[in-house]
C-alpha cells in the first residue's frame, strides 16, 4: 500500500509490520466523526486563507459524498489503509484529486484522532444516558404497577425486614440516576477540542481553533497541545462511569435471577426473555440476566486496560494509544445492549403476590417492629432488642411466629406490652408504619414514585 508518510523511506514495510500497525479494521467506527472533523478543519483553512475557495469546494464536496456513503452503510474504504484517517484522505484523493493534498495542512493524525475520539465518546455518553433513562422509566412503571406488594428485604441474603417491592426497584432508579449524573459530569471534560494542537507543539500557520471549536460544538479548547494529543483520561472516566452502570445492571440482574429462581418463584420469566435447555425439557433459564451480570466483566476489563495503557507513557503521543479504541468501543456496545435489553425485559417480569405473602410469614420479619414498640413505651433500645430477641426464641422453639404468642407470654418478658401489640405484628402491614424519610413506608414510597415519574417525564 502507498504510504502517505513514505517520503523518507527507501524500502517497503514488512507485511507483518503492516498487520500489527493497522487500525482500520476497528477504527472504521470513527469514519463519520473523522469526516465531520475534516469538514470543520477545511472550513477553517478557507477562513484563514490557507485554502482557496475552489480547493475548499472540491474538498468539502468530496468529504460530503464520502460521508453520505458511510451513513448509507456503503463505506467506500478498501482493506489496505493503515487507519481511518489515511483511508478517508486516500478516498478523497481518488474522488477530487490534487486539492485533497491540502486537507492535512496544519493538522496531524495525533490531534485528529484525539478529536475524533472525543466526538465519538461525547455522542455515546449521550446515547448511554438515554438508555439509562429507559431502564429507569421501566423500573418506575413496574414499581407503580406493583406498589402494594410487600416482601422481605434482605441483609446478608437473610430475611431482614418487610419492604415494598417498589422501594426495592426504586433503589436501582437512584443508582442509575447517579450513573447519568456521572456521565453528564464527565462529558464536560470530554467536550474540549484537541484539533489545532498539531503533532504535539502547535503550528507556525495562522489557524483559528476557536472557529473549529464552534463548528464542532465543543465547549472549550484543550489548552495545552502536548496534553491534548497524549492523554485519554476522558476515555478512562467514561469507562469508569460505564463500569458503575454495569455494576448496577449486574446487581439488578442478580436480584432478578434470585426472584425467578425455582427456589424462590417470586417472579416468572416471560417466554420472550427465557431460554431452554438442550437436554432438560423442563428448564426455563434466565440467560439474559446472566449475560447482563457476566458482560459487566468486559466493561471492567476495558477500564483496567485503559489505565494500564496510559500509566507508563512518556509524553506525548505514542502508538500505544491506538489500543485505546477496541476496549472503549466494546464497552460502549456492551453496556448499550445490556441496558436496552433490561429496559425491554423488566416490564415483562410477572411477580407472584401469593409467594411474596408466603415469604413474609417466615423469618420473624416483625422482630424489629416489636422492639420499636417497646421503645415507644419508654424502654431503652438495647433492652427492647433483647426482649424482642427472647420472644423470637420462645416463638421459634414452639414453632410459631411472633403473632402466635399470647399476651401473657409477652408480658413474661416485659410488662410494657398491651393487647394492641398484635396489630403491629403483621409483616404485610409493617410498611404502613414506616415513617422516616427515604424509608420503605407506604406514603414515602408513594411520594418517591410520584417524584420519579415527574422527573422522568421532563
Ligand atoms: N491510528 C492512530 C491511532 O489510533 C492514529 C494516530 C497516528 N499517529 C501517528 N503519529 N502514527 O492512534
Amino acid at each position: 500500500m502507498a504510504k502517505l508518510w513514505k517520503g523518507r523511506f527507501n524500502a517497503a514495510t514488512h507485511p507483518v509490520m503492516e498487520k500489527i500497525n493497522q487500525s482500520l479494521p476497528f477504527d472504521r467506527e470513527l469514519a463519520e466523526v473523522d469526516i465531520r472533523g475534516s469538514l470543520a478543519h477545511a472550513a477553517m483553512l478557507l477562513k484563514v486563507g490557507l485554502l482557496s475557495k475552489r480547493d475548499h469546494r472540491a474538498i468539502a464536496g468530496g468529504l460530503k459524498s464520502i460521508l453520505a456513503a458511510v451513513k448509507a452503510g456503503k463505506d467506500p474504504f478498501g482493506e489496505d489503509d493503515e487507519d481511518i484517517h489515511m483511508a478517508v484522505e486516500a478516498e478523497l484523493t481518488r474522488r477530487v484529486g490534487e486539492p485533497a493534498k491540502k486537507l492535512h495542512t496544519a493538522r496531524s493524525r495525533n490531534d485528529q484522532v484525539a478529536t475524533d475520539l472525543r466526538l465519538w465518546t461525547r455522542d455515546k455518553q449521550d446515547a448511554i444516558s438515554g438508555r439509562l433513562l429507559d431502564v429507569m422509566r421501566a423500573l418506575v412503571s413496574v414499581a407503580e404497577r406493583e406498589k402494594d406488594v410487600v416482601l422481605p428485604g434482605f441483609t446478608h441474603l437473610q430475611r431482614a425486614q418487610p419492604v415494598l417491592l417498589a422501594h426495592h426497584l426504586l433503589a436501582y432508579v437512584e443508582m442509575f440516576s447517579r450513573d447519568r449524573e456521572r456521565l453528564r459530569d464527565c462529558r464536560v471534560r470530554t467536550n474540549r477540542l484537541p484539533l489545532g494542537s498539531g503533532a504535539l507543539a502547535g503550528t507556525t500557520l495562522p489557524i483559528d481553533r476557536e472557529f473549529v471549536r464552534r463548528e464542532l460544538g465543543f465547549d472549550g479548547l484543550c489548552e495545552n497541545s502536548m496534553d491534548a494529543v497524549s492523554d485519554r483520561d476522558f476515555v478512562v472516566e467514561t469507562l469508569a462511569c460505564l463500569s458503575l452502570a454495569a455494576v448496577h445492571a449486574s446487581r439488578l440482574a442478580e436480584d432478578a435471577i434470585l426472584w425467578t429462581s425455582s427456589e424462590w418463584r417470586l417472579a416468572r420469566l416471560d417466554d420472550a426473555w427465557s431460554t431452554g435447555s438442550s437436554l432438560m425439557p423442563q428448564k426455563r433459564n434466565p440467560d439474559l440476566l446472566e449475560l447482563a451480570r457476566g458482560k459487566s466483566a468486559r466493561v471492567f476489563g476495558a477500564l483496567v486496560a485503559l489505565l494500564t495503557l496510559l500509566k507508563g507513557l512518556p509524553m506525548t503521543y505514542n502508538k500505544d494509544l491506538q489500543e485505546d479504541k477496541e476496549p472503549l468501543f466494546d464497552a460502549v456496545g456492551t453496556v448499550d445492549l445490556v441496558l436496552e435489553s433490561l429496559a425491554l425485559f423488566l416490564p415483562t417480569l410477572a411477580f407472584d403476590r401469593a409467594i411474596a405473602a408466603a415469604m413474609l410469614g417466615d423469618g420473624f420479619l416483625d422482630a424489629t417492629v416489636l422492639a420499636e414498640y417497646l421503645v415507644e413505651r419508654g424502654l431503652a433500645f438495647r433492652s427492647a432488642h433483647e426482649a424482642s430477641g427472647r420472644l423470637v426464641r420462645l416463638a421459634e422453639d414452639s414453632g410459631r411466629g411472633l403473632g402466635g404468642l399470647t399476651l401473657d407470654e409477652m408480658l413474661s418478658v416485659s410488662p410494657l406490652f398491651e393487647a394492641d401489640v398484635f396489630r403491629r405484628l403483621d409483616p404485610a402491614k409493617t410498611p404502613g408504619s414506616y415513617v422516616s424519610a427515604g424509608g420503605s413506608g407506604v406514603r414515602e414510597v408513594g411520594r418517591a414514585i410520584a417524584r420519579w415519574k415527574k422527573r422522568l417525564s421532563a
